[in-house]
């Protein structure tokens, strides 16, 4: 696997030129970095197809940029969503959405957490999850998901990766933020709440947790690498708790969440 490589000019034109990336603030400018390397992982070819898509003029926007990627992305004609069993496990949800690309960098963080011999697989295997049902405060919201079946300390991890992911942290080797500063220039600052969240983080018992899901995200968006499930069901076997019923029909607090993932479908 490779670490991040970001064509700035592609990226640039993914999002309308540069006078268009000069009326976004830091934040949407940050998330759709992101939005762009998770996108990479679809095709190889994407910066392009999505520029020359722009170029033709068929690009206004008809969904907010935080959406869900379960719900389309407003570029893309939406693809059949596949069935799931009557009891989904975390298994068949990670499979049977393995078509979004932000499943299989999913994946990738995991793998890479594997390999390294790091103890974040299963949070790395659920750090963006929620992004199918909505990006903007993607940490908060896959963590929620995911709070009742994982101990504090993934949950943690999981909410605290996304405002981590802005700041440095040498004894780890956690280079990002200065991949952003090469992109957004030096000035960057994410919001107040985000620097918040990060500066509690970072006194937290378990902020190497979350600080090293930050790391293994730097290596899950190579469009080449295609990365098995097969390693991590033992993993989520002794550390996902399962519910009976399957995730969605618990009636657990966040059973509409992964309901939404199922019949994304349904107008209400
Ligand atoms: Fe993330
Ligand atoms: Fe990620």
């Amino acid at each position: 696997m490779t670490s991040i490589q970001i064509d700035r000019a592609a990226f640039i034109a993914t999002l309308g030129g540069s006078e268009a990336v000069a009326t976004m603030s830091d934040e949407q400018r940050a998330d759709a970095l992101d939005d762009f390397l998770i996108e990479q992982l679809n095709s190889p070819d994407y910066p392009k197809r999505i520029a020359d898509h722009r170029a033709e003029g068929t690009s206004a926007g008809t969904l907010r940029r935080g959406a869900g990627a379960i719900f389309g992305d407003g570029r893309h004609p939406l693809a059949e969503l596949a069935p799931m069993p009557k009891h989904p496990t975390l298994l068949d949800f990670l499979r049977l959405r393995s078509n979004f690309p932000m499943v299989r960098h999913l994946l990738q963080s995991a793998e890479h957490a594997r390999r390294s011999g790091g103890q974040e697989i299963l949070a790395c295997l659920l750090h963006d999850l929620g992004q199918l049902l909505i990006r903007v405060d993607h940490g908060w919201w896959s963590a929620q998901m995911v709070e009742p079946y994982v101990s504090e300390e993934v949950a943690f991890a999981v909410r605290y990766h996304q405002a981590l992911r802005f700041y440095p942290d040498e004894s780890v080797g956690y280079e990002y933020p200065e991949l952003c500063n090469r992109i957004y220039g030096r000035d960057y600052v994410p919001e107040p709440c985000i620097a918040e969240a990060a500066e509690y983080a970072r006194g937290h018992r378990w902020y190497l947790a979350a600080r090293m899901v930050t790391v293994h995200d730097l290596y899950a968006f190579d469009p080449d690498t295609v990365v098995s499930l097969d390693p991590f069901a033992d993993v989520i076997g002794r550390h996902f708790r399962q519910p009976e019923e399957g995730l969605g029909f618990d009636a657990s607090p966040v059973a509409h969440m992964w309901r939404s993932v199922i019949f994304a479908d349904h107008p209400l």
